[in-house]
């Protein structure tokens, strides 16, 4: 049995984990040279694209060092701070992490917040200064900046190019040298299996694949597992390994990584965070969570012929995401569509880039908004996603609740003034700001995730700070929040399409907004078309569309009073009808207009 590695590249976007993947990949002779493209871990158009990351393939190596061989198997944790919880499990399934800086940029807030995590699962960390060829790089500064964070010498970090290969050879010596070797079945040859889900795949043909990492025990086709969590028995397909290519292998040992194809039809009873085990009454490993969405939109197809097609789609998404939540909902004006939840706003933006590349579906997204928690007046605690999920008193008995985040803003220490103010305007609570080396600072807030999601918080902060800040966050705790229901009324007639749920103390400005938005975009009528936000009974704003005046007398020339006077008398009836009718068409762009407002 070969030695094993397992480990994780942890780094900010664009700061050469990818780059440095391929050269392992070519040190390692992993892929022929003729067969390497960069990149090569990135598995969907839309990553190779963009040049993010969204999920990167495990890999399994081999590397000779001093004629002794190494199995060194790479896996990935996705850079994003919506996919903290699944960064958490592939830091659970390995004992090592190169640290990755780029030495242009130094260290960012998601390097520091993926490197909290690491710590706390107690993995050996292995520091890497990356892009030292460029003319730009500030090689003795981001040294410090490293060695002041983890406590360290300067002189054990090593420098490289990924781009160059120069010294990745000796990061692998590292990885082999400091970070301790997987238990082997040398170790635990009596003990059952236990196996951590870090991440799966779905396949057609053998349901969904389960990449795991083996804790204890061994597995091989035809063993009956235990989902542990999912409490489901089923019976294993086949198991193989990461080449990347998935390749089949007789059985998966303790200390391993790999893949176990389940059977199981439906992705999301194979969660992140699963344990799998042989049999039912053991102990799950710790750590797993139910996935939960924390931003919800509503989808709708631009086109309502496309519902069918929209809902196969989001199924179809579905399989390879079971972190995507979506119902059905109908909303007047738009049709039929989705309310569907999130684990943060890459994570729908992809999804809506995803509808409209692999199937060609052109959608519309609501502004997102978060998820609260309410007690009702006959005590129900519920979840308001939308509007519609509003108690229908309309008042509340106990109190309201919403997320409270801690965020960690990094930047240059010239920007202090600018993101001070930027957050002061928000609903926030200054907490600390800590030095990061001389020149860069760490400021930490807690403040309502509501704040960071509906205010596009990200990128103020880029353009505040001229796009050198960096954030990420985690989830604290459920606070009290004051919330009202805002109602928009054309022709006194409730829109219940257009209402939302908005803090009360922002009720005004966004009422104020939406009829404002309405005023400029939907057609004059022949009669004047009051437009109100309301909460409760209670008009907060409004304003008039001013009647379109049609010259009715314009064709009669001379002085025809009484046929005048007739002609004004029946405009003003029809004006009249059609106002008590109480009803005017809103052609589906105006809502649209105020739907992304
Ligand atoms: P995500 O996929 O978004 O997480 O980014 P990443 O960390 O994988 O970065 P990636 O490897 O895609 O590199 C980002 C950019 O930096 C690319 O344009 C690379 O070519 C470039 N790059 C990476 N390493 C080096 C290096 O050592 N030197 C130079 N000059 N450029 C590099």
């Amino acid at each position: 049995m070969e030695d094993i590695r397992n480990f994780v590249i942890i780094s900010h976007i664009d700061h050469g984990k990818s780059t440095l993947a391929d050269r392992f990949l070519e040190l390692t002779e992993t892929i022929v040279k003729d067969k390497m493209r960069p990149q090569y871990l990135d598995a969907m158009d839309l990553e190779q694209e963009r040049g993010i990351t969204i999920k990167m393939h495990p890999v399994r190596m081999t590397y000779v060092l001093n004629s002794k061989s190494y199995i060194l198997n790479l896996i990935d944790t996705p850079g994003h701070v919506d996919f903290n919880y699944e960064v958490s499990r592939s830091l659970a399934a390995v004992e090592g992490a190169i640290l990755l800086v780029d030495a242009t940029k130094g260290i960012q807030a998601q390097t520091i917040g993926n490197l909290e995590m690491a710590k706390e699962q107690k993995l050996v960390i292995i520091p890497v200064i990356n892009k030292i060829d460029l003319p730009q790089a500030k090689i003795e500064e981001t040294e410090k900046e490293i060695a002041d964070l983890l406590k360290i010498n300067p002189a054990t970090i090593i420098k490289i190019s990924a781009k160059n290969g120069t010294n990745v050879e000796k990061v692998l010596e590292t990885v082999i040298a400091k970070i301790p070797p997987a238990k082997t079945p040398f170790f635990e040859e009596k003990a059952g299996l236990r196996a951590l889900v870090f991440d799966s795949k779905y396949d057609p043909y053998q349901g969904v694949l389960a990449f795991v990492r083996i804790f204890e025990g061994e597995v091989k086709t035809g063993d009956k597992i235990y989902l542990l969590q999912a409490g489901i028995k089923t019976e294993v397909k086949s198991v193989g390994i990461f080449k990347p290519e998935l390749s089949s292998v007789t059985k998966l040992n303790s200390g391993e990584i790999g893949f176990i194809a389940t059977g199981i039809k439906i992705s999301s009873q194979v969660r992140a965070g699963e344990t799998l085990a042989d049999k039912p009454a053991i102990k799950p490993l710790a750590g797993y969570h139910e996935p939960q969405p924390k931003v919800f939109l509503s989808i709708y197809p631009e086109d309502s012929n496309d519902f069918g097609l929209l809902k196969s789609s989001l199924e179809k998404l579905k399989l390879t995401d079971a972190s995507l939540f979506f119902k059905p909902e109908m909303k007047e004006s738009l049709g039929r569509g989705f309310q569907a939840g999130f684990l943060g706003l890459l994570h729908a933006e992809i999804i809506s880039e995803r509808l409209k590349r692999e199937f060609s579906l052109n959608v519309v997204l609501s502004t997102p908004s978060v998820v609260y928690k309410m007690t009702t007046q006959d005590n129900k605690k519920i979840l308001i996603h939308t509007s519609a999920d509003w108690p229908a008193s309309g008042l509340q008995a106990g109190e309201a609740q919403e997320l409270w985040i801690k965020l960690q803003v990094l930047a240059p220490a010239n920007y202090l003034g600018q993101i001070s103010e930027l957050l002061g305007n928000m609903e926030s609570k200054y907490l600390r700001t800590d030095y990061l080396g001389p020149e860069k600072v760490k400021l930490i807030y807690e403040m309502p995730l509501r704040e960071i999601i509906t205010k596009n918080f990200y990128d103020k902060l880029k353009s505040a700070t001229q796009g050198f800040a960096s954030m990420s966050y985690e989830i604290l705790d459920w606070r009290p929040a004051d919330l009202v229901k805002l109602d928009i009324l054309i022709l006194g007639r409730k829109e219940e399409a257009l209402s939302r749920i908005v803090p009360a103390q922002e009720a005004y400005r966004e009422g104020k907004k939406i009829i404002e938005k309405l005023k400029e975009t939907l057609p004059p009528q022949l009669f004047s078309v009051p437009l109100q936000a309301a909460v409760g009974m209670k008009v907060i704003a409004r304003e008039t569309i001013k009647a379109r005046r049609r010259d009715v007398i314009a064709p009669l020339y001379g002085g025809d009073y009484t046929r005048k006077r007739k002609l004004l008398e029946k405009q003003k009836k029809g004006k009249k009808e059609l106002k008590e009718k109480g009803k005017i068409r809103i052609p589906s762009k105006v809502f649209l207009e105020v739907f992304r407002a």
